[in-house]
């Protein structure tokens, strides 16, 4: 008896040490390092592109990444409110300062961060930063080219970064469930604009529109869209402590009995039929009409969900 009571203690004594052990190595660990590569490429802005990469950056980079005090991108506190488990989060300055912006950055270390998620020093930029897998290459040029352009959102300001402080949960999750993407090794080419439903598809991609609508984000798929969990069917609790709504096609739980015009005004100005849209999803004032006829053809097309999301 006393044999195996001793033999217990000293399985508890290995058991608590190694796990002590895993604990300590992941806080020292911390967010992975890759390493950094440059892709080489070397983008040539124009106007057009410009133009395109201020509505794609008003969309998709300005929600995280503009200051209310500076009204540049130069960085904000991600959660001051603490709402996430993830530590404290601040998105950086990425207007053209040298020193703390991204003025030094080239256009193939901007290209492989927003494709993989690897910072030009190899650091790894977990899931609060957003990530661009499926973005035609055209596209991000133009994201790109915006970035180094003397529009008054990314002129250099020398306002100074604070560096992210990942929780231990954050660092743990980042061994074990975030990796980075990895580097297309194709032409991503450009949707075809004539071909509505693919058009709206290339959209609600994204615009990350399935990230939010679809069941939890933990169970997204960010390469292929379609595989995540009831992909578009909504019920995914937001930080906000709402529920995203269900935009497939069902006609009791979904959006099926939307019309068009029911539906660009909700996406566009959020106006819906009875009331307004919610934090966190905002009026898309920078989509064109267009754009959001083409989301609504394709989200026609997505295979129903019945799921009666919560809406209070
Ligand atoms: C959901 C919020 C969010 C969105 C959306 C977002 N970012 Fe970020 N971004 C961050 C955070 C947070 C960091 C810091 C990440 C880190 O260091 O771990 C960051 C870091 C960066 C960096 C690295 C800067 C540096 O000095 O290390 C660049 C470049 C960048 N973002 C560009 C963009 C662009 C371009 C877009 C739009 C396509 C964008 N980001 C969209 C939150 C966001
Ligand atoms: C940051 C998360 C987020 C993103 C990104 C997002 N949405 Fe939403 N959306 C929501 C939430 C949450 C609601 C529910 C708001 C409410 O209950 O008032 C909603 C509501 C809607 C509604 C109203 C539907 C209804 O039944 O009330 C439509 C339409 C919509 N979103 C379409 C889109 C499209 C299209 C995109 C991409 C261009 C998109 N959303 C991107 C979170 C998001």
């Amino acid at each position: 008896m006393k044999k195996i009571l001793k033999v217990l203690i000293i399985i508890l004594i290995v058991v608590v040490v190694l796990a002590g052990g895993f604990a300590l190595f992941i806080s020292m660990r911390g967010i992975p390092n890759y390493g950094a590569k440059d892709p080489g490429i070397k983008i040539v802005p124009d106007s057009i592109r410009i133009e395109r990469g201020r509505v794609l950056a008003g969309m998709l980079c300005a929600d995280c990444h503009m200051n209310s005090d500076t009204r540049k991108l130069t960085g904000a506190d991600m959660d001051p409110e603490h709402k996430l488990p993830f530590g404290n989060l601040f998105s950086q300055n990425i207007t053209q300062d040298k020193t703390v912006g991204i003025g030094d950055w080239t256009d193939g270390q901007i290209i492989y961060l927003l494709r993989t998620g690897i910072k030009r020093d190899g650091q790894y930029a977990p899931p609060w930063m957003a990530k661009l897998p499926n973005m035609s290459d055209e596209d991000i040029a133009s994201i790109i080219s915006f970035l180094h352009s003397n529009d008054p959102m990314v002129v250099a300001d020398a306002t100074p970064d604070k560096p992210c402080e990942p929780s231990f949960f954050a660092k743990f999750l980042a061994l074990v469930a975030f990796k980075p993407f990895p580097y297309p090794d194709h032409v991503v080419a450009q949707p075809d604009t004539s071909n509505k439903v693919e058009w709206g598809k290339y959209l609600v991609w994204n615009l990350d529109c399935f990230s939010c609508h679809s069941l939890d984000y933990a169970k997204n798929d960010y390469l292929t869209p379609t595989n995540s969990a009831g992909y578009l069917g909504g019920g995914n609790k937001m930080p906000e402590g709402i529920y995203s709504a269900n935009l497939t096609p069902d006609n009791e739980t979904g959006i099926g009995t939307w019309t068009e015009e029911q539906f660009v005004k909700a996406l566009r100005f959020g106006i819906k039929p009875a009331g307004t849209v919610r934090l966190p999803m905002k009026p898309y004032l920078l989509l064109s009409e267009s754009e959001a006829k083409a989301i609504y053809e394709y989200l026609r097309t997505v295979p129903p969900i019945k799921n009666a999301v919560n809406r209070s």
